[in-house]
């Protein structure tokens, strides 16, 4: 029987966008299982806990069976060991994430040399998009519908009332 090949994608998504959506569907097109792995540090102040950043994207990829959501704390490397994932995907959007990545894939490559680090390039409409862009826009009131998907657009109108009050006055 093949090896299935599996890919850890770790991040802090918080929250998932539709930039990190598109990166995961490109992954699910290359390895035979997806792991969204989300960093559990209680150090870093995050707007969703880990299990909400969990049950967002479980809900946004509902029924795709390639892809798991778990969460992990520390070494990404040492995640991936457990999972014997082949690679560690990460997304590149603008040329300004690349030094960042590139010392980040070579730390890693040297704790651990079994595992590729594997960059995937967004779809040209999400190369501005981040989680904290998009987490300020949300707060003052902007809309951010089609930046997201439908459940992280929820559990962010029930976070900042000013994008509520937006969205419901677009939808009327
Ligand atoms: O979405 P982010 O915040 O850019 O993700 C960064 C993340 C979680 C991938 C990175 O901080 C990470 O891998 N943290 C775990 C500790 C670790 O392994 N660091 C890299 C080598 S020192």
């Amino acid at each position: 029987m093949e090896k299935s090949r599996i890919a850890i994608y770790p991040g802090s998504f918080d929250p998932l966008t539709n930039g990190h959506v598109d990166v995961i569907q490109r992954a699910l097109e290359i390895f035979d299982k997806v792991i969204v792995a989300i960093l559990h540090n209680p150090a870093k102040k995050s707007l969703f806990t880990t299990g909400e950043r969990v049950g967002m994207i479980r809900e946004s990829f509902n029924g795709n069976d390639c892809l798991l959501v778990d969460s992990f704390d520390g070494l990404t490397v040492d995640y991936a060991k457990t999972k014997n994932a082949v690679a560690i995907i990460r997304g590149m959007r603008a040329i300004s994430d690349f030094e960042n990545e590139f010392q980040m894939a070579l730390m890693n490559r040297k704790l651990y040399k079994d595992v590729q680090s594997v960059f995937l390039m967004t779809g040209l409409r999400w190369i501005f998009t981040s989680s904290s862009i998009i987490k300020e826009a949300a707060e003052f009131g902007g809309d951010i519908s089609d930046m997201v998907p439908e459940p992280v657009k929820f559990k962010l109108m029930e976070k900042f009332p000013k994008l509520k009050t937006t969205i419901e006055t677009v939808e009327k």
